[in-house]
């Protein structure tokens, strides 16, 4: 299994919930360590150009809203397979799918109102890796 990273974002329902601690623990635990990561709370027009491929979308106004309304947590996670692991981390994107002792099953409130997001694939984790930090932001661990 290859090493790879993935962007995490803690979105603004999961601050709101007091989860940060929680949601980075259960990385931790599955050996996804986090290599970067900022608190920030993203702009309009940061949150469309980094949810640009669902405008268009029924719910793009509604996904903007959301994720401009508190600070968020963005991440790089690291680990084996960490793109498809943090994925099943998470859970289905709609809560009411996802699986018990997934993130999204344990915390979210609708698909809306998920508390996570991670990249689908290996190029879009180096496009939204890429889209918060530069690689001085990105720090090796288990280093002596
Ligand atoms: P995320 O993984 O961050 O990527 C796009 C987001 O759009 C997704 O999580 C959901 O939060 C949101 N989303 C997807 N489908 C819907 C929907 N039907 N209604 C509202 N939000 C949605």
């Amino acid at each position: 299994m290859a090493t790879e990273r993935t962007l995490s974002i803690i979105k603004p329902d999961g601050l709101e919930k007091d989860l940060i601690g929680t949601i980075i623990e259960r990385f931790e635990e599955a050996d996804l360590q986090p290599v970067a990561m900022r608190m920030t709370r993203l702009s309009e027009r940061e949150a469309e150009g980094f949810y640009e491929v669902h405008k268009g979308e029924p719910f793009f106004d509604e996904l903007i809203e959301f994720m401009t309304r508190g600070p968020v947590i963005v991440m790089v996670l690291e680990g084996k397979n960490a793109i498809e692991r943090n994925r099943m981390i998470m859970g289905a994107t709609d809560p009411a799918e996802a699986d018990e002792g997934t993130i999204r099953s344990d915390f979210a409130n609708d698909v809306g109102e998920n508390i996570v997001h991670g990249s689908d694939s290996p190029e879009n984790a180096e496009k939204e890796i890429r889209y918060f930090f530069s690689d001085t932001d990105i720090y090796e661990r288990n280093v002596e």
